[in-house]
């Protein structure tokens, strides 16, 4: 029920109109927000005026604009504009003004700073699914964001998916499990449709049997709840087929890699952060 939350009243700005800034304002409108509470700005007139037209928020002309008034700041840019954009936005700031940064790898401590004055700064690290509202996000507080920041911050998120609190050391470790994970399932799909296809199957049959999988597993997951294994052990009957292909995945070290990709993100995630 939209307006019925804390975010009720509440002026929102969205800098940056792109994949993830779009599927935050549509989150929002479809959600909780009354569209005339949003300003969206993005250097791209185009892809502002089509979310305007399929969602009817406010357009600002400029970053300074879209900030002024606003309760709420969602900076939705580059990670490598960042500063660029704060150094824009600061002056306009109303000092009570909540910041909430979706820019990967960019710590905030380095976002207050870019500051230059005390402002209270929510670091989010959202995923992909953010786009069909399935996201997976999870959130930092920085030291001037307080109780009711984190609740407005929450209401935010819930708009387009799930959310967790971690401390902010914990986020290149989601970077590399939620943020980059998405890919990890979209890859093993690419390699069973090439499996079906080379075995036999039309490439449109299998993409369709190995989305729907891939959709019913994971509402299986969400809604029992279960731990994977005994998910598995549901599937896999003694001398069956699922057996028959669990042991060729576990004698190639199918485990192994993922748990060595998984090192690998988070590896390069704390580079990232590091500004390496
Ligand atoms: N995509 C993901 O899966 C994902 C996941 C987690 C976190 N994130 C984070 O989310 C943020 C946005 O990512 P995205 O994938 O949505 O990027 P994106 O599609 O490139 O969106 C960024 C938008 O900002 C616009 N922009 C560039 N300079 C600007 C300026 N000075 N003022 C206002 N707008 C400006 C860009 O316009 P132009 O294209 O014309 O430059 C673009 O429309 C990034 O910081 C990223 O790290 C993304």
């Amino acid at each position: 029920m939209k307006e019925k939350s804390v975010l009720s009243g509440l002026k929102i700005s969205v800098i940056g109109a792109g994949h993830m800034g779009q599927a935050m304002v549509r989150g929002l409108v479809i959600k909780s927000v009354y569209p005339q509470n949003i300003t969206v700005f993005d250097v791209d007139a185009k892809k502002l005026n089509a979310l305007k037209k399929e969602t009817h928020i406010r357009l600002a002309k400029s970053n300074r604009q879209c900030v002024s008034l606003s309760d709420i700041v969602i900076l939705a840019v580059k990670p490598q504009i960042l500063r660029e954009v704060i150094e824009e936005i600061a002056s306009s700031l109303d000092p009570n003004c909540l910041v909430i940064s979706i820019a990967a790898g960019m710590p905030i401590a380095r976002i207050e700073q870019f500051f230059k004055k005390p402002v209270s700064v929510i670091r989010v690290m959202p995923n992909m699914p953010a786009l069909v509202l399935a996201g997976m996000s999870a959130f930092s507080l920085g030291k001037h964001a307080n109780q009711r920041h984190r609740k407005i911050a929450e209401a935010v998120l819930s708009a387009f998916g799930e959310m967790e609190q971690v401390p902010e050391k914990m986020l290149d470790l989601v970077t590399a499990v939620s943020g980059s994970g998405p890919a990890y399932f979209f890859l093993l799909a690419e390699k069973l449709i090439e499996a079906a296809y080379e075995s036999g199957m039309k490439v449109d049959v299998a993409k369709r049997l190995v989305y729907q999988t891939a959709f019913g597993s994971g509402k299986v997951m969400l809604e029992s709840r279960e731990d994977p294994e005994v998910l598995i052990e549901r599937v896999a009957s003694k001398g069956g087929t699922t057996e028959a292909a669990l042991k060729v995945y576990q004698k190639q070290g199918f485990g192994k890699s993922v748990h060595d990709a998984v090192k690998a993100a988070f590896k390069r995630s704390r580079e990232i952060s590091q500004g390496k």
